[in-house]
């Protein structure tokens, strides 16, 4: 992640993670810009979930025992506990008075185009996916594509993965495996991203 979020430095745009659960990611990211780019309150971070863990599986997604309706599902009103996680952080970097993370709770396959037609000035430098299902993957990345600045990098979690076969689907009938070298970080054998040319 440390490495993902310097290249996304000199580009513009706010950061996406489809599929927050506990939110580690998103306090993550926080903390990266604390570090990187204290004074940048234009690098929101936007959070999609529905707190609820997966809200249909499609039969792309495979057959391993997770990929089943309410799998990953969180404590009940987690999301309120984490907004206070990431209040925090906030409050440990300068500009705290602007908030710049949302959370976005429920369906992603319906919340994407609520988010955008309200934002609809929207560019995004980063989105990270990790859904680890067909369906969401390939409508949030259909909707984000024109928001999308070149140079971003979009990143999937549950790319090769075997139990989640449909995330890879997904990406590749939206950007097509063979179009873009699907980067990696040697340290690290989940995470992998493609720069967005
Ligand atoms: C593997 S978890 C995410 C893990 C998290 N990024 C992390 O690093 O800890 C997958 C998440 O995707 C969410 N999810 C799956 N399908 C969704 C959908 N259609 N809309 C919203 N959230 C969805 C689940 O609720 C779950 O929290």
């Amino acid at each position: 992640m440390n490495d993902i979020y310097k290249r996304i430095l000199d580009v513009q745009g706010i950061i996406c993670e489809f599929g927050v659960l506990w939110g580690n990611n998103l306090a993550l990211f926080e903390s990266l810009r604390g570090i990187y780019e204290p004074y940048n309150y234009m690098r929101k971070i936007v959070g999609f979930d529905t707190f609820e863990g997966f809200p249909h599986v499609n039969e792309k997604d495979g057959k391993a025992e997770i990929v089943a309706k309410g799998s990953y599902s969180v404590t009940k009103e987690y999301e309120n506990y984490l907004g206070e996680i990431l209040n925090y952080h906030e409050r440990q970097s300068p500009i705290s008075h602007i908030k710049k993370y949302d959370l976005i709770k429920g369906d992603a396959t319906k919340t994407i185009k609520r988010y955008l037609d309200e934002n609809p000035e929207t560019i995004i430098s980063f989105a990270y996916f990790d859904f680890d299902l067909y369906e969401p993957t390939k409508i949030c990345l259909e909707a984000i594509l024109p928001h999308l600045s070149k140079g971003a990098i979009i990143a999937f979690d549950e790319l090769l993965d075997h139990a989640f076969p449909g995330e890879t689907l997904a990406f590749d009938e939206v950007l097509g495996i063979n179009k873009y070298r699907i980067h990696r970080d040697s340290h690290n054998s989940q995470p992998s991203y493609i720069i967005y040319e």
